[in-house]
């Protein structure tokens, strides 16, 4: 048997999907959305090949720490505020890096699922802003 990582990712996104189904009651396909809108930007920044395949398995893969424990019960009417608490656990990004600490990238990606909440002002689940979040593509982000 060989095994594939496209097909390990797949099974991933879905299996997530799955959850979010179970969970929240519906499916937003969230990583795959997410993979679709990172490839279009990376193309438009000119990554290479491997990039693009690794920022598209890191989009897959970012939400892989979400566990029973970090997910909650939706609430009628309360969307918007169930996604903030579906996500609202540093611990998944803490548990979704290192799940992915021998994962075969193509690159040396550090640290992306663990900051994959940072907001740029300041407001993310670890407080780094602006520019102390660091950059998924260094190379191509410097100013
Ligand atoms: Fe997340």
């Amino acid at each position: 048997m060989q095994f594939s990582l496209n097909d390990f990712l797949i099974a991933v996104s879905f299996a997530l999907d799955f959850m979010e189904m179970d969970r929240l009651g519906m499916q937003s396909n969230h990583g795959k959305r997410t993979a679709y809108l990172t490839v279009c930007i990376a193309r438009r920044m000119n990554l290479t090949e491997e990039e693009i395949y690794d920022a598209a398995a890191l989009s897959i893969l970012h939400d892989n720490g979400l566990s029973e424990s970090s997910l909650y019960e939706r609430l009628p009417g309360e969307w918007d505020h169930a996604v903030t608490r579906f996500e609202g656990s540093r611990g998944h990004c803490m548990i979704g890096e290192k799940n992915v600490k021998d994962y075969p990238f193509l690159t040396e990606p550090q640290d992306v699922i663990l900051y994959h909440h940072e907001r740029y002002d300041g407001n993310g689940y670890f407080g780094l802003k602006g520019d102390d979040i660091p950059p998924y593509f260094p190379d191509y982000c410097s100013g």
